[in-house]
């Protein structure tokens, strides 16, 4: 490096500006801002110091609670104060005061001290509500509408009761929660807006209840409340078998309303014998079928004190064990994008079809006109066929059909409520009039999860593979990880999930998704540690531990520590992730794991006219001999952090003998592994299976196979998320970067070239012909080839996490594969990180931002030779003296605090 230039902004102002703008924003509780209906005995909160000064630390902070909004301020009133605590942690501060009790309102603040000797004025006042704490606080009934038989694809049940409330009610909390799915009502109006409540969970372990704040829907006097009730997952066709009551034969609601009176007084409403049932408009409705509504059926009046309930029947009060309800932890799933008809037109077969221009999972908004009894069909698909026709065969057992039956009133408006359909196209029979893009518009419904990050570059193709990525996400992050949304499967399969979690954190805030769902996974985990294909299991008990899938099980809750530095991710787990290595120890003999079954490198390459004998298949006891030490490494992480050091010892010597038998079994003396194929080399060295000295032998070997292959992937579902990382790591990003931007099949952006919206299931779902891979499993809406996100971040804009959360950063991009330009951004726990490149005359500048309360490596790529000049922008603070840039083979290598910086120099390495 021959010189350093260093531009500062009006630095000395900064100071005085700083000690004036020290703040905290983006409070928030468990993951959720002013949650309601919390059972967490110590909740966590977190927030985001805010200064305009560079390299900024937190290095106090106080946190107090009360049951009084008006006095906290005043320091009165206090249920715990944590004092001044000297601590720079700002993510996930444990509540540390007196148990917390039932239905209470928590108030909290919080203030920060930083590192130029500020203290921030006191944060606004936020709050978390808890929920039914205790068993005893829920004097609710269980009820279940008259079933005729356990059938399923029964109409709905409605159930509905009046009630009087003799004052005004001050605040009214509904509990509820329902064996199937539920939507209440209370006088007239929807209570509140989440979908497919109450989730999907391992029902007989946890049932999540949800709580509302219904004050403002209630008045004095009497009121009138009523529930639709339908099979959902609870009790609905599940799984390609088409099972039924999976999980119970009968619907049933559990439902409390808890009214507190302005004097102080309280009074509560509950599910009991006082109900009538009855059906409604809901003839059929079920996750796979879809819904057939009989909108002449339909009487608005219904949960209102209007309607007459005499003709209804009674209900059946039930007794069920509450063991098993838990307050909603995991995010709701809710209504999101809405997209209007890009083209409406017939095909050759003389069909009506709608494309919305994107492959999404929610369902249609109908709005129609026309005479009572005239029926609108409409089916939802993904893809046309070569013919540009309507193709379903993929779908197999899943109808994905709305009936829609006019009322003949006026202009009648309809959305499914109760089932889900992953579709881009729909084919519409029946409407009467004239088709027009308001007619059928399109709304994407999936799990709250806040965005956090945004990739694109100056490939377009890219680009359109990062939005395929994202739309996999939203349409699989359905309440459960699922493996597709359309066909008769859309389940929690453990390997797809365990493949995407990275990139998914990535993309979104996904921790406490995950948490819910890992629950679930230590739940329906056998007691032999075994972890089952799907979670929550809807299959056989014997349905497991596949290697790969269920290592989701170690996995995931790694992951989630690494991106949100939530430790009690990694305590909730720690007991299920030492069961599943227990099993594959106890499974194996002198710790090689060659025994059951495998799904192994799935999907990955396989030529159709395979005549010369090319298939990428990888040994699928090589492949778990990985991943159990893959699992086993995970372990001494986990224990490592949570300080349990015999377990860390014990599988740091476990670990030795695991990859001792590895190289026994698979590796040839000269360094060969018995499976030629990448998934092989890509997991072995990804795990480091083998001894140093044989890993440069490896790589090169693995280089070859792609450039065998002609600048081709050929890895299934285990080899393909860390095929770009190994060959980053060992120095190959250049091989890397031409497998991503590689366009004919196999490779990422093929799909994209055919028109992809989402990420296919297989590499060639719509071959070059434009005809189909096998019916029998072809999803164009699967997201574990999307994996490739995480390297796209991490890679081409180089941005990782150094230390649990991001805490400390890494900003380390690899610009190549022809690119011009790439910038991500994230939103970590701490806040944004940014990252954006751009290569303009043989200059590169590179612009990072580093957030307050961080410290950040940039990894500044090919600028060891050259003259680089530094730039800071935005964020004035202290000259940048303290920088020592130092040479890291070709790169430079600076430590920041928080801050924008700019850096420019002669750029001269570019393929
Ligand atoms: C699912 C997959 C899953 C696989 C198991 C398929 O039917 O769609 O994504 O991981 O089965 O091999």
């Amino acid at each position: 490096m021959r010189h350093i230039i260093l531009y500062l902004l009006a630095c000395c102002i900064a100071n005085t500006l700083a000690a004036q703008k020290l703040s905290v924003s983006d409070l928030t509780c468990e993951y959720q801002s002013n949650p309601l209906g919390l059972d967490v005995p110590q909740p966590r909160v977190s927030w985001k110091v805010v200064s305009p000064a560079r390299n900024t630390l937190q290095t106090a902070y106080e946190f107090r609670v009360g049951t009084d909004a008006k006095t906290l301020p005043r320091g009165q009133g206090i249920v715990w104060q944590s004092g001044k605590v000297t601590s720079s942690q700002s993510v996930l501060v444990s509540y540390k005061g007196p148990a917390l009790l039932s239905r209470q309102a928590y108030y909290w603040q919080v203030r920060v001290w930083d590192n130029h000797g500020n203290t921030s004025a006191w944060s606004p006042i936020n709050r978390w509500e808890t929920a039914l704490l205790q068993p005893a606080d829920w004097t609710a009934k269980w009820i279940e509408p008259i079933l005729s038989n356990d059938s399923v694809n029964q109409p709905a049940a409605l159930l509905r009761r009046s009630f009087t409330l003799t004052k005004q009610p001050a605040s009214a909390r509904l509990y509820v929660t329902a064996h199937g799915l539920y939507e209440a009502h209370i006088n007239g109006k929807r209570v509140g807006d989440l979908c497919l409540t109450p989730g999907w969970t391992s029902y007989n372990k946890h049932l999540q209840y949800q709580t509302y704040d219904v004050t403002s829907l209630l008045k004095q006097g009497t009121n009138a409340t009523g529930v639709i009730l339908a099979e959902g997952w609870y009790r609905g066709e599940l799984t390609w078998d088409l099972r039924t009551n999976v999980y119970g034969n009968k619907t049933g609601l559990l439902y409390q309303l808890n009214v507190t009176y302005t004097d102080g007084t309280s009074e509560i409403i509950t599910s009991d014998s006082q109900w009538k049932t009855s059906t409604g408009p809901i003839r059929k409705t079920s996750l796979y079928y879809g819904e057939a509504f009989d909108a002449r059926r339909d009487n608005p009046a219904w949960t209102t004190t209007d309607f007459n309930d005499s003709a209804w029947q009674g209900v059946t009060q039930a007794s069920y064990s509450n063991i098993n309800l838990v307050a909603a932890y995991g995010p709701p799933v809710r209504k999101h994008e809405t997209f209007k008809a890009v083209r409406i037109f017939k095909t050759p077969k003389g069909e009506t079809v709608i494309d919305f221009g994107q492959n999404l999972v929610g369902w249609i908004n109908l709005t129609v006109k026309g005479r009572a009894g005239e029926t609108v069909r409409i089916h939802h698909t993904e893809v046309l066929d070569k013919q540009k026709n309507f193709y379903i065969d993929n779908l197999r057992a899943a109808k994905q059909e709305v009936l829609y039956t006019l009322k003949g009133q006026g202009t009648e408006t309809y959305s499914p409520r109760f089932a889900f359909f992953g579709f881009r196209y729909i084919r519409v029979q029946g409407y009467p009039g004239e088709l027009t893009p308001e007619s059928i518009t399109a709304t994407a419904v999936y799990s709250d999860m806040p965005a956090t990050g945004s990739f694109t570059c100056s490939n377009p193709l890219i680009n359109q593979l990062q939005h395929n990525i994202q739309w996999g996400q939203k349409g699989n992050f359905v309440d459960v990880p699922t493996d597709c949304p359309q066909r008769d499967e859309r389940l929690g399969w453990t390997g797809d999930a365990q493949v995407f979690a990275r990139t998914a954190a990535y993309n979104m805030n996904v921790a406490p998704f995950f948490r819910k769902w890992l629950k679930d996974l230590t739940a329906d985990q056998r007691r032999d540690g075994a972890v089952p294909f799907v979670i929550p299991n809807a299959l056989d008990s014997n349905a497991v531990a596949s290697a790969g899938w269920a290592d989701a099980a170690t996995i995931i809750p790694s992951v989630m520590y690494r991106a949100y530095g939530d430790t009690m991710i990694l305590k909730q787990q720690y007991e299920s992730m030492k069961a599943w290595v227990r099993y594959m120890e106890q499974h194996s003999k002198d710790y090689l794991w060659n025994t059951g079954f495998h799904f192994g490198d799935w999907l990955f390459y396989r030529p159709f006219d395979d005549n010369d004998g090319r298939a990428a298949v990888t040994d699928k006891y090589l492949i778990a001999q990985c991943f159990f030490a893959h699992s086993t490494q995970r372990m001494i992480e986990a224990a490592r952090i949570l300080g349990r050091t015999s377990d860390e010892q014990h599988y740091s010597a476990q670990l030795l003998k695991i990859k001792e038998a590895f190289v026994k079994e698979y590796l040839t003396a000269s360094g060969r592994l018995v499976s030629s194929t990448q998934t092989a080399y890509v997991l072995a060295l990804h795990f480091d299976m083998l001894p140093e000295h044989l890993r440069k032998s490896a790589t090169e070997r693995l280089v070859q196979n792609v450039s065998d292959y002609g600048s081709h992937l050929t890895t299934g579902f285990l080899g393909t998320p860390y095929l770009c990382e190994v060959l980053s790591r060992y120095g190959y990003t250049s091989v890397a970067y031409a497998l991503l931007t590689q366009e004919s099949y196999p490779s990422w952006l093929y799909p994209v070239k055919m028109g992809a919206t989402t990420i296919w299931e297989r590499w060639d779902g719509m071959k070059p012909d434009s005809t189909f891979q096998t019916p029998g499993m072809n999803s164009f809406n699967h997201y574990a080839y999307g994996a490739i996100g995480d390297w796209m971040y991490r890679t081409v804009t180089g941005i990782k996490e150094n230390a649990p959360g991001y805490k400390e950063i890494v900003i380390e991009p690899q610009p190549g594969g022809k690119l011009t330009h790439a910038q991500a951004n994230l939103e970590t726990p701490y806040g944004r990180v940014a990252s954006s490149w751009k290569i303009n005359n043989g200059t590169i500048t590179l612009t990072v931002e580093i957030p307050t309360n961080t410290t950040g490596r940039v990894i500044l790529p090919a600028a060891a030779r050259a003259t680089l000049s530094i730039r800071a922008t935005e964020k004035p603070g202290p000259p940048l003296n303290g920088l020592t840039p130092t040479a890291d083979g070709n790169n430079v290598s600076i430590t920041l605090g928080s801050g924008t910086y700019t850096f420019e120099y002669p750029w001269t390495k570019i393929e």
